[in-house]
């Protein structure tokens, strides 16, 4: 999530601050704040918007004199974007200010109590609930600032990099971190504190990044006390030398955005199931799916709307949700579905898929459909966006901002709650056993760790791409659950390397496509050991009889096809409906280094926009 700067020192913090907000723009915002403490008082200000529009709102706040303040760019997960639920957040005695980037997912009973007890809140955020426990429990078992944050998030569920100051100890920021990022800059009598080392390496580069569930005493004049949350043990951190330059930091020392994003997957995953999939329990709970689980369970069919690799993501969903729920699933293209005088009736469940949640045809589809009465359900990776706003209910993926214009992480993420979604109407309608469905959590659980381990065939897919990067065309098959997976490979070469390329089911070849094979056509064949595999096979052996050149994506410890392809890509085996999250793993990764290869604008691809809100 997005952007966190501190800093204590001598020098003015709000420069500092502003400045640091604006390097840490492009991580992607809804909005920002600062706090500041001049000695005197404690001063917030924040607005909805960008870093500017938060100069100019700070334009009446006296700035001047204050040496300690946090800066915070949002991208909300809980609350819309707007001026009361943008950071800093205060406790209800106004004495306590935090900054956090993160998820909170067991903040609504920690409101409840708290509200039980008294608290007040003023924004619909997560974070307004871990500053007031974090208050509840200084005042209850009278401890100090850092002690009573640690005490706090061991009852916290989530991911958080935080920044808490206490004006009844004003020489001190607490900070701590699980999930997102949090650099210390360690300066001559001064600390920096950020998301990523980008708003402090001109002011040093000497930097300390907490690990996972560490917390850190920041005070003047002191040296810096890092210990462990759970059992307060001290670590002694390491001072890094920072070699990198501002650029490569903030794509967290890749080269591109879009190789950052594919490699923050397995964090970006375990983001969007968290607190979401209790595999032990054999839970999944979806506010937005619990509070209208009866329509999806009496849904006679299920509409899916989405453009691109949305639709594509939307295409899986329909051979999951068919699959483990045996409700009709059709999937259609938003732009489409809205002119065509489509067939919508009361009984619908219309699903829409948009990572921006501003794809202007997948939301007039929406529109469409409620229109006709139909009960709309989004599937969205930005809080508060047009299309999370029109549905009436929906589960936000929680990939962080995407700012590579090609989607990586915002596929795999969708997919994700997808799968949770038919997971829990298939258990809700007893349409798969339990002895399946809570396989098929422990299998969802355990993604991440697959997916770290099929992005190891990076170097692989690097070489493949350097004898492919000059081919002129491209195809790419799959069957059953791996179709939509060959569509997606072949939209990613299509739309960052210019290289034409077309997805195909695999059986199709006979129908036509095969007489495009010959020495100079790449074949990229997803052929997973579960789901087919011996129809692939012989898929293969009819490319390879007519001299085409094959790239096959196997499941580890493959030889059968080994044996039948040019070049193969190994990747981790999970069953068949849950083998999308992996295979299109190494899919990114060619397109991308064969874009590289070709010189292209990874992240800009011509003529290609992030979000787009025009027909
Ligand atoms: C995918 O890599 C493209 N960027 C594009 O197809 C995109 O998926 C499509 O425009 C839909 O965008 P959305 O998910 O924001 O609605
Ligand atoms: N969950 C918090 C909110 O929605 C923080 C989001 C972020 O990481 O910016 O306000």
């Amino acid at each position: 999530m997005c952007g966190i700067v501190g800093y204590i020192g001598y020098r003015e913090a709000f420069p500092i601050v502003i400045k640091g907000l604006r390097r840490l723009e492009y991580r992607g915002y809804d909005s920002a704040g600062v706090m500041l403490y001049d000695g005197n008082e404690l001063v917030v200000c924040k607005t909805k918007g960008k870093v500017a529009d938060l100069e100019e709102r700070c334009k009446d706040t006296t700035t001047a004199g204050a040496t300690i303040g946090m800066g915070h760019t949002r991208w909300a997960t809980h609350g819309v974007p707007n001026d009361v639920n943008s950071h800093p957040h205060l406790s209800n005695s106004g004495e306590l200010a935090i900054i956090h980037n993160g998820i909170i997912e067991n903040y609504e009973p920690l409101k409840k109590e708290l509200i039980n007890r008294g608290y007040t809140f003023k924004s619909d955020t997560d974070t307004e609930v871990l500053v007031n426990l974090i208050e509840d429990v200084q005042k209850t078992q009278n401890l100090k600032l850092g002690k009573a944050v640690q005490v706090a998030l061991r009852q916290v569920i989530g991911a958080y990099a935080i920044c808490v100051f206490d004006i009844k100890k004003p020489n001190e920021i607490i900070v701590a971190r699980l999930g997102s990022p949090l650099a210390i800059g360690v300066g001559e009598n001064e600390y920096f504190i950020a998301s990523d080392a980008s708003p402090f390496i001109e002011y040093t580069t000497n930097a300390i990044y907490l690990e996972d569930e560490e917390i850190a005493v920041i005070r003047l004049g002191k040296k810096l006390k890092v210990r462990k949350i759970k059992d307060d043990s001290l670590v002694d951190p390491y001072v890094q030398k920072l070699q990198m330059n501002l650029e490569q930091i903030e794509k967290g020392g890749y080269d591109h955005f879009m190789l950052k994003e594919i490699y923050e997957q397995p964090s970006v995953i375990k983001d969007t199931y968290r607190g979401r999939l209790l595999a032990d329990q054999g839970i999944i709970r979806m506010a937005g799916i619990e509070d209208n689980l009866e329509r999806f369970v009496n849904a006679e069919r299920i509409l899916i709307v989405a453009c691109g690799t949305s639709w594509h993501a939307g295409l899986v969903a329909e051979y999951v949700i068919e699959e483990f729920t045996r409700i009709p699933v059709e999937v259609e293209y938003a732009s489409e579905f809205r002119y065509r005088n489509p067939i919508i009736n009361k009984g619908d469940v219309v699903i829409a898929i948009s990572q921006s949640g501003e794809t202007a045809d997948t939301l007039a589809a929406i529109k469409l459909a409620k229109e006709n009465g139909a009960f709309v359900f989004g599937v969205c990776n930005v809080v508060g966006s047009s299309i999370s706003r029109e549905t009436h209910a929906g589960a936000y993926t929680h990939a962080g901002p995407e700012i590579g214009v090609a989607s990586t992480k915002a596929f795999t993420t969708q997919i994700t709650v997808l799968t949770m979604i038919a997971l829990r109407i298939a258990q809700a309608k007893g349409t798969l056993n339990h002895t399946d469905y809570r396989r098929y959590l422990q299998e969802l659980e355990r993604i991440p760790e697959q997916v770290k381990e099929a992005l190891e065939s990076n170097d692989v897919a690097k070489e493949i791409a350097a004898v492919f990067k000059d081919a002129p065309n491209c195809l790419y098959l799959g069957r059953g659950y791996n179709f939509p997976v060959a569509l997606e490979g072949a939209l990613k070469l299509k739309e960052i390397s210019y290289i034409h390329a077309e997805g195909y089911p695999a059986a199709e070849m006979k129908h036509g496509p095969i007489a495009l094979i010959d020495e100079m056509m790449p074949v990229v064949v997803i052929a997973p050991k579960q789901g087919h595999y011996d129809k692939v096979v012989s898929n293969i052996q009819e490319i390879k009889s007519r001299s085409g050149k094959i790239i096959a994506v196997v499941t580890k410890g493959d030889t059968q096809v080994r044996d039948l392809a040019d070049y193969v890509i190994e990747i981790p085996e999970t069953s068949d409906a849950l083998s999308p999250l992996i295979t299109t793993i190494p899919l990114q990764l060619l397109s991308y280094h064969i874009a590289v290869f070709r010189g292209c604008n990874v992240d800009q691809p011509r003529n290609l926009a992030k979000s787009v809100t025009v027909e």
